[in-house]
Order: structure tokens, then sequence, then C-alpha cells
């Protein structure tokens, strides 16, 4: 189990790294990322390396018995390498530049900061590829952070060898992006630019492609210095730190590249729901790479500085926060960062040693929680009933970057914010405990006897296959509206909608009905869920539809989408009970093979969505990891451990026995009180 956080000695004098390293064994830290932003204090002009303080305070380190996440630096390039190449400076699609000044402004596709960037890499890798304290190597950092777009010429030039690459020749792009419309026709790769600014809306295909492209970038740079690493010699694993449901980046692709995910998590201490998105990313992150721990790379102590309002975390937030990402499959709690900044853009930013000193409450949490992880013995090995994650999860949901990209762009009959509609998928088994993978449509769905597919608009032929194999198979499928309304070229497909997966579910979709979007939800009940504000169905501009569901009334939300049955085989579970679209079908059920594939026609509300998936979950004979009557009580297994963990403020007594994981000691029986937890060896 790792402890410690992202360390910056260049930013203090060599006295206060005795007093560090004194202060990271008081707190029991055991690794530190060094060096993320310490590329001109390693390479202060271009012919000049210096490494004497960092051999020093590795060296440091090393005594003390901490190791080192050796970062590469390469996140932000000194002010000198913009002077002397300043085609290493990206730009936005107005074609204005991102100067030197605050940090990562760079062009992943200019050449010059290729090769500044893998000379840097490749002096570090060679004087530090097998020093002891060195156990992790961090590429960069964050990539995409601030800036995943780049419109810059060498953009354009990058672009176009990756079309190149992907059509071949110029007929086969302009087929794919349909380009036919609008004069678009081009009579060569050259002639194409990225989806800079433009009067209207620029070619789906194309900012489709421009989104692959950007992510393919940049995870060439990750390869590129991987590769630097391992060529050195380093056995060590190469990591470079996620940032949770990211959109510019498919983690798929770059958590095949990466040896362990980590992640930066900078939840909301101010919104009492947040540990909700939090075990959302958790079980994101520990998705991404089955059968392999990943590590919490940042996260805060205490305050955070880039929002408006930066409020403190509560006493016992923190902890609770990193208890959670430990049961979801966390080997490693670190910070952003060790010492406070006195100067410089995050000055503000709390550490595991404030600025307002060691009589403090972040400090007492540091030193708190270091000794709490140093206890947890280690998690027992996976089984095979725990599926390949030890989630023990039979329930999947599909999350894909290119669906993301794709129905994110104009021109749709509604517009919706996916990440927001999974995260309320994600929530409504959530808040029954019930556990959930994410998996990609190439994913090895076996292990699951539910698979959800929110609101999947681009469906690949691969994709549709898989699902419809899982079903065949036995599996039970949810499919959500507006799904496989295109395929990867983001064209409709011949026949209609749900061409890929008419042949299971039997249904497929005439009009999609958009409906008034749905007021902000402002309040929420007691346990967590977002009450609505109910308008009635029949007002003009209607805003949802009411559905009588086996499960109950719900209600629908953003499209009533108009269902044509197209066999006998096809079961009405619910229809719509007003408005435009009364009387029509809203649920249906089809057995296919030896599984059942459902179709659902309109977005559900929270309730709605809670209700449907207990349904679903009770068919297809899944259960709660634990039952808890309280929604604020969250329960996540790990192999044999159940971590529960208590949100709310009033305590709970939960119904658990086992025995106490770290202790040993038989459990039977815990009460939580505001931020309480405990794992138990069930
Ligand atoms: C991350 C970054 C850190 C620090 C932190 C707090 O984006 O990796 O260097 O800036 O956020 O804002």
């Amino acid at each position: 189990m790792y402890y410690g956080g992202d360390y910056n000695p260049e930013q203090w004098d060599e006295v206060v790294w005795l007093d560090d390293v004194r202060l990271m064994r008081e707190a029991g830290v055991t690794m530190t990322t060094l060096g993320v932003f310490a590329w001109s204090r390693i390479q202060p002009d271009e012919h000049t390396f210096d490494f004497e303080w960092l051999d020093k305070i590795i060296d440091l380190l090393h005594e003390n018995g901490i190791g080192v996440d050796l970062a590469t630096a390469t996140a932000s390039p000194p002010p000198w390498a913009a002077k002397k190449y300043p085609g290493i400076l990206p730009e936005d699609e107005n074609g204005s530049t991102y100067w030197p000044g605050s940090r990562q402004a760079y062009s992943p596709s200019s050449p010059d900061y290729r090769r500044l960037a893998a000379r840097l890499v490749t002096a570090i890798a060679d004087r530090y590829h097998s020093h002891p304290a060195v156990v992790l190597w961090h590429v960069n950092n964050e990539y995409g952070c601030h800036l995943a777009y780049d419109y810059s010429d060498n953009a354009a030039r990058h672009f176009r060898l990756w079309l190149q690459r992907r059509y071949g020749d110029i007929d086969t792009l302009n087929r794919a992006w349909g380009t036919a419309f609008w004069s678009q026709l081009y009579g060569s790769f050259d002639e194409i630019v990225p989806p800079r600014k433009s009067p209207y809306s620029v070619n789906p295909g194309g900012v489709l492609d421009f989104r692959r492209f950007s992510s393919d970038t940049l995870l060439e740079l990750f390869v590129m210095e991987r590769d630097i690493i391992k060529a050195a010699g380093a056995s060590q694993p190469v990591t470079t730190n996620f940032m949770g449901p990211f959109q510019p980046l498919d983690y798929w692709a770059w958590a095949d590249e990466v040896d362990i995910v980590s992640d930066d998590n900078y939840f909301e201490p101010n919104d009492p729901f947040s540990f909700r998105a939090a075990a959302f990313t958790r079980d994101l992150m520990r998705s991404l790479k089955p059968r392999t721990p990943w590590l919490l790379m940042e996260q805060a102590t205490n305050v955070v500085s880039f929002r408006p309002t930066n409020a403190p975390k509560a006493p016992g937030q923190m902890e609770a926060l990193s208890m959670q990402a430990v049961g979801r499959g966390a080997d490693g709690i670190l910070f952003f960062q060790w010492r406070q900044s006195r100067r410089g853009s995050e000055k503000f930013f709390s550490a595991m040693v404030p600025h307002a000193g060691l009589e403090t409450r972040t400090w007492r949490e540091v030193k708190s929680l270091g000794q709490t992880l140093s206890s947890l013995p280690a998690f027992p090995p996976k089984t095979t009933d725990d599926g390949e994650m030890g989630s023990g999860a039979r329930v999947a949901l599909v999350f894909e970057w290119a669906n993301w990209w794709a129905i994110s762009q104009p021109d749709h009959p509604v517009r919706l914010d996916w990440l927001a509609l999974v995260q309320r998928w994600y929530s409504a088994l959530h808040r029954q405990n019930i556990a959930v993978d994410f998996v990609h449509t190439g994913s090895d769905l076996s292990a699951y006897a539910l698979v959800i597919v929110p609101h999947l608009y681009l469906l690949t032929d691969d994709g549709a296959d898989a699902l419809k194999e899982f079903v065949n198979g036995g599996g039970r499928l949810l499919v959500t509206p507006f799904t496989d309304i295109v395929d990867a070229e983001d064209a409709f497909r011949d026949g209609g909608f749900q061409v890929g997966l008419r042949s299971i579910l039997g249904v497929c979709v005439e009009e999609f009905g958009a409906l008034v979007p749905p007021p902000v939800r402002t309040s929420q009940d007691s346990a967590g869920a977002a009450v609505s504000t109910t308008i009635s169905a029949d007002e003009p501009g209607q805003r949802a539809a009411m559905i009588d569901a086996p499960f109950g009334v719900v209600r629908g939300e953003y499209v009533a989408e108009e269902i044509r049955v197209l066999d006998e085989q096809v079961v009405i579970d619910a229809r719509y009970a007003d408005g435009r679209t009364a009387g029509m079908p809203a649920l249906t059920s089809r057995v296919s093979g030896r599984g059942v594939a459902h179709y659902l026609a309109s977005v559900p509300d929270d309730a709605g969505m809670r209700a449907i998936t207990r349904w679903l979950a009770d068919l297809a004979g899944v259960q709660a990891v634990f039952e808890v009557a309280s929604e604020w009580v969250e329960v996540a297994r790990r192999g044999d451990v159940l971590t529960l963990i208590n949100h709310g403020t009033d305590d709970v007594s939960l119904d658990v026995a086992g025995a106490d994981f770290v202790t040993g000691e038989a459990v039977s029986g815990v009460v939580l009180g505001q931020y309480g937890w405990r794992m138990v060896r069930v």
C-alpha cells in the first residue's frame, strides 16, 4: 500500500528537505512523486543537465526508506524551449497561441517538442533506471489536462498523416465523412485542416476523427516515453496519471499501454453526494485494467484552489474517501502535494504539510491515515468467484469514448449530457450497493448477468455482434434510448435505426420524440436522490412521458421514442401512460437464444432508474453486495473484504458478521458514525 504525494523539493532550500524526510517518516509516507514540473530545473538550457540536486534528494529519500515515483518532467517545457522553437507552442481553434507562463504549453504533434522530451527522458532514465529508490515511473502528468486539442500547423500535418493511415486514400475519407454534404469534397489530404473555427457545424465525421486523433497523439507521446524508460533497462512499472472520466482521452486504449492505472480525483467536499461520483470514478479506474490494482495518485488533503469557492473537507471526510478508493481496488493513496507551496498559482491548495503548520487537523489526519494504511494486511488474492476484478460485480455498464465524442456533437434530436446520464445509471445501482464493472463492447462479458448499455448512439459492428453474443449466450441486456443509431463513422446504417441490435431486440425506433429538457435538479431527498419538479406531461412543450411499468409509474425524460415492434416474440412490459405517445410501448423484452434483450424508450428520472435497475437485477438474479436501508452507506467488495462507509450524518447499525480486516477480531454488527468505515472479511 503506497502512501505519499507529489514532492517538489525544487521549490525549497535544502535545509527544508531534511525536515521533509523526517516528517514523511512521521506520517508513514512510503512513496513520493518527484520531478513532475522540474524540467526547467533539470535542464536550465538546451545543452545543460543538472542532476546534482535530484541525485541528492533521491538518495536522501532512499536513505530514509521512502520510495520514488520518478516523473519524466515533460509536462511543462522550460521557457527557453519555446523561445528557441516557437513551433512547440499549441494553438486553439481560432489560431491563438497558448504561450508559456503557466504549464503544459506544448503541441503534442511538434517534432521539436518530441525531440526535446525524448532527450530529457533518455537522460533521466539512463541515470536512474536502476536506482533502488525508484519504484515507479510517472510519465508526463495528466496528459490532456488544460489542453487536449491542438489546432496548430504541426497538428494539421500530423492529423493528415493519421487520416492517411486510417483511410488509405482520399475517396475513402470522403465517403466516410460524407463530404458530398455542403460541398466539402476533398481532392487530397493536404486540403484537410483540424476542425478550426468555422461559420457553422463542422463535419461530424471529421470532428470525431479529430477526437480519435487527439487521444492517439497524446498516447503516442506516452508510448514514446515509456519505451525510452524500458529501453534504458528500467524494470519498475510505468504509469501516467489519469483524470477520472476525462472526455478527451480514450482510457481503454491508454490502459492497455500503462503497467498500472493511476488517477487524480478532486471531489467537491461541499456536495454531500460527491461520494457517489467518487465511487463511479474508482470503479471506472478499477475496471480499466482488470486484475491490476490501481493507485489514487492525487487527491487533496483538504481544500483545493481551482474552484470559485474552495470549501474545506469535513473532519473524517478525506479518510472515508481514501478508504473508499482502497475498498474499490486502490493499492496506494497519494496527494497533491507533500508541502504546501509558498508561491505560485497553487499556494492556497492544501497539502500533507500545511502552510499553517503541524498543529492542524490536516496534519493530524495525514498522520492518522498513514498509520491506518500501514496497518492494512495485504488483500487476499482474487478468487474466480469474485470475477476478474475482485469486485464480485455481475452487472456491467458499457462506457465508450468514441460514443461520448459522437453523442456530444450538435445537431441531434436532443442534447444529452452523456457522462451525467451514465453517472446517474451508475448511481441508481450504487444507491442499492449493487456492484458494477465498466466495460466496453470488446470486453469479455461472459461473467455478467446483466449488461446496461447507456445511450450508446455510436455502436460499431463488432460491438453489436458482442452484445448479441452476450444475450444469446444467456445474458440480460438493457438497451436505453438513443442507442445503436450510427456506425463507427457517425453515419446511419441502411435500414433505419437499431440495425445492429434489431435481431435480439425485435424493435426499432421510428421517431425520437424529443421532450423539453427536464428542469435543473436543485433539490435532493434525505436519501440523496434527486427530486425533479413534476410538470404535467400534457402541458404544451411536453417535458415528461409517464410510463406505466410493472415496477411502478416511471417518469421518462429527454425523449419519448416511438418504437415499432417487429415480431411476436416481443413482450411489451410497459406503455406510455399519457402525452403524445399514450398507449405506445415504452419498455420491451424479447428472449433471444438463452438470454433476454430489453429496450427502454425514454430516460427515466432518478427514482425510475432505481426502480428499473432493481427490477432487472432481480430478474437477472443479481444481489446487492450488502443490503443496507440507508442510501448514505456504501459497501464495496474487494475479494472477500467488504468496505462499509457511512457518508451520512446519522449513526447507522449494520448487521455484518465476519472478521475485522485490520485486527482479525470477530465482528458481529458494526455501528458507523458520520464518515465511519470498517473493513470486514466475510
Ligand atoms: C493536478 C496536477 C497537480 C496539481 C493538482 C491541483 O491537475 O497534476 O500538479 O496542479 O491538480 O490542482
